[in-house]
């Protein structure tokens, strides 16, 4: 009986804003047996840079995780200012407190770090972007060839052909900063985005989380993060897993199934309709560099599967 080939898990560097959502992808990746996180870059987003980026060094530190480089990225989006999220994510991004990070961010900042890591590894690099996308769009302008190094893109963003989640139009990623969404798109570097469609139908509920009985440390820290969000506001009822969403799509092919289309992203200053800004317009269905999720092709059970066993939870 030959061994099976042993599982030879893939390269990923995570952009991310943490924010609870973020984080729980971040545990799911720190468990996942497939993936090898060799770094963060982070973003703001949900909260300004400083919290966002303390977050990441103190959910390494807590997992004694600290081999993996955290790079301090983008204070502001390429125009105009972020709309953070602290409503959601409270001020300081986590619902459950952790100890402050000892740890420091990398020499390289966020752009620098993508760079190195994608020129000094072609092909070899998986990208999981899960916050507004302008260390992407910086790393696209400064270094033009880079981004198409990596191995695969997924992105967390958009709302396509359906309802944003910040206005009717753009889900918060893109519309945190429309004009990286828009340059990273255009770029024509393939992705697979995880849009508003299919993160939409993947949830869990506060009974869920009563439920969880966690078996890792991973699993505990999201256990405490989820009952943290939905003891802030007792009418909330669903904790959308938008960035776990895309974390899922990275390690589970079949969860979710993509068509290809050619799209771009309203960032346009003429229009007096700032509700329109960060929008998605498909220009071609029949094909193009960005995948995005067929209409009901998300499997929901099986999405739900891969999240909770890579949490540990029962
Ligand atoms: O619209 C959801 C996205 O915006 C998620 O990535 C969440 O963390 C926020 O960044
Ligand atoms: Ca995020």
């Amino acid at each position: 009986m030959t061994s099976p080939h042993p599982i030879v898990p893939e390269p990923v560097v995570i952009d991310t804003d943490p924010g609870v959502d973020d984080a729980i992808a971040l545990l799911m990746a720190l468990s996942s047996p497939l993936l090898d996180i060799v770094g963060l870059t982070t973003t703001a987003g949900n909260v300004p840079i400083h919290p966002a980026t303390r977050n990441a060094l103190a959910i390494l530190e807590s997992l004694g995780r600290t081999d993996i480089p955290v790079a301090r990225g983008a204070t502001r989006p390429i125009r105009g200012r972020y709309a953070y999220s602290r409503h959601v994510h409270t001020a300081e991004g986590l619902t459950h407190p952790l100890p402050p990070p000892n740890t420091r961010t990398s020499h390289a900042d966020a752009v620098q770090y993508l760079a190195q890591t994608l020129q000094a590894r072609p092909g070899e690099v998986t990208v999981i972007a899960l916050g507004p996308l302008t260390n992407l769009a910086r790393l696209q302008r400064k270094y033009p060839s880079a981004l198409r190094l990596a191995k695969r893109l997924f992105v967390m963003g958009g709302a396509v052909g359906v309802p944003g989640n910040v206005t009717p139009h753009a889900e918060f990623n893109f519309y945190s900063d429309p004009t990286a969404a828009r340059l990273v798109i255009e770029s024509e570097v393939p992705l697979s985005l995880i849009d508003m469609a299919p993160c939409r139908q993947v949830f869990l509920t506060r009974d869920d989380v009563v439920a969880a009985h966690p078996s890792t440390a991973e699993g505990v820290m999201a256990e405490r993060l989820l009952a943290g969000w939905f003891r802030l506001d007792r009418t909330r009822e669903r904790f959308n897993m938008y960035d776990p969403l895309t974390l899922v799509a990275a390690v589970c092919p079949e969860a979710i199934k993509f068509r290809s289309v050619t799209m771009t992203v309203d960032d346009s200053v003429t229009t007096d309709d700032s509700t329109l800004w960060g929008r998605c317009l498909v220009l071609d269905e029949t094909g193009g560099p960005t995948r995005v999720a067929e209409p009901g092709g998300v499997d929901v059970a099986t999405s739900l599967r891969v999240i909770r066993e890579l949490l540990g939870w029962s």
